[in-house]
């Protein structure tokens, strides 16, 4: 039985302590695109969260974000640039400041990118659909867009890497704009990059291509490359694709690509076939659950030569134990939000000093960011927080992603 405290080695070289994960989880604590402070801080109290600490998703192109971002000082970090690499640096340092591995990150937001319609700007998707859950509009990317946004990957891994991260991982989860590519719903094209299950891994394909071509260009030895996928889209009658899909297209990917992992982001790291939304609340219709086996197994067959981490729900040790039986690493998302200890504390045999829920102190112990404070203290959290209820009395208004302000609709562009 593989134990939580046992290192593991990627196929490039490169060995994490033990088999925790921070995952990816967005601070709200970027200004004009820049690491701050706060976000630095955030990092440096979470070093010992996981033998390796996912950075917050970064967007790669100037139009690939902000999203979720509600006010200026409460955003999504940028990577579009090589003037973000100096506060990117402290943010690695940070990371690695207790010997774990630090990864970034990469994503292009697509329709997601709600900050840019607040400023009037255009957002752009695969294709321009007039989305009923977004109250702005979307524009289709060109075709030198798109080809644009691949090789932003590229350029994005090389400041990861300029930067001192140890690793990138490539966000084709939860909806942004590498899945809503691949998602039949999103993606209604008829070029290159659409029209066919196979068009539609063109994007994620040469996205994958542009960074691994940076990576052997650039990269020390043992730098690790992650692909993050959301095993299916299922949203009532909206399919983007099933498991089916998902697992070919990883097939695709980690034979074509030496790929270190594959992270498979799910409400619940025991999910199987039609509960793999992200949102807790959200299930698929019982005609999905069509083989009752975790996620996790049914992907086993497709890695080649990848490890697989997997994430969701976990907040004891118990759980963390029962997810490495299904795969080589554990995410741990929300329990180190109000814990950065969590791990810590498991391996050192203190599991029962586990802070289950998050507190004013807490808050301060765990350097959580204002804008993550604004998510869980104002009305409308996306992800529920334990506790949140415990943190209203620091909410400093413009609290979350149910409270964002846009202009009037035909004002966006
Ligand atoms: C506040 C918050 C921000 C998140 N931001 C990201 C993100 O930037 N990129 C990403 O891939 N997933 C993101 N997620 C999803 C988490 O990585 C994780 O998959 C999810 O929280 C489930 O794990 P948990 O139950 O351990 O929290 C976020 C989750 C939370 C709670």
């Amino acid at each position: 039985m593989t134990e939580l405290n046992q290192p593991l080695t990627f196929r490039h070289g490169a060995t994490v302590a033990n088999r925790f994960v921070q995952p990816s989880m967005l601070t709200n604590s970027g200004e004009d695109g820049y690491a701050t402070q706060d976000t630095i801080d955030y990092y440096r109290a979470h070093a010992k969260s996981g033998g390796m600490v996912i950075t917050e998703y970064m967007y790669v192109s100037e139009n690939g974000g902000p999203a979720l971002t509600w006010k200026r000082g409460r955003e999504q970090l940028a990577v579009y640039d090589d003037r973000f690499v100096p506060q990117l640096a402290k943010v690695a340092a940070a990371i690695k400041s207790d010997g774990n591995k630090a990864i970034m990150q990469i994503a292009h937001t697509g329709r997601e990118a709600n900050f840019r319609a607040m400023n009037g700007q255009p957002v752009y998707a695969p294709s321009a659909i007039d989305y009923p859950f977004l109250p702005y509009k979307v524009h289709e990317l060109s075709d030198e867009q798109v080809r644009q946004i691949i090789a932003d990957f590229g350029a994005a891994t090389k400041r990861a890497i300029d930067a001192g991260f140890d690793g990138v991982e490539i966000h084709g989860a939860n909806h942004y704009l590498i899945q809503q590519f691949v998602s039949a719903y999103s993606n209604r094209r008829d070029d290159h990059w659409g029209s066919s299950v196979e068009k539609r891994r063109n994007f994620p394909l040469a996205v994958v291509k542009s960074v691994m071509d940076t990576v052997k260009k650039y990269a020390p030895a043992g730098f690790i490359v992650g692909y993050r996928i959301s095993p299916e889209e299922i949203h009532g009658k909206n399919i983007g694709y099933t498991w089916h899909e998902s697992t070919q297209l990883i097939d695709q990917i980690t034979k074509e690509f030496a790929l270190d992992y594959v992270h498979l982001s799910m409400p619940h790291f025991d999910a199987q076939p039609g509960d793999a939304m992200l949102l807790d609340t959200e299930k698929a219709a019982a005609s999905f659950k069509d083989d009752p086996v975790p996620l996790a197994t049914l992907f086993k067959p497709v890695l080649n030569g990848a490890k697989e981490i997997i994430v969701g729900g976990v907040r004891t040790k118990e759980q963390a134990q029962a997810a490495l039986q299904l795969a080589d690493l554990v995410a741990v998302g929300r329990a180190n939000i109000i814990d950065p200890l969590f791990a810590e504390k498991i391996l050192t045999g203190r599991e029962d000093e586990i802070v289950p829920e998050i507190t004013l102190d807490q808050v301060k112990k765990n350097q959580m960011t204002q804008g993550l404070i604004d998510n869980y203290s104002g009305p409308a959290a996306g992800i529920p927080l334990p506790g949140a209820e415990n943190i209203k009395s620091l909410h400093q208004g413009y609290g979350s992603w149910g409270e964002m302000d846009y202009p009037a609709n035909d004002e966006l562009k």
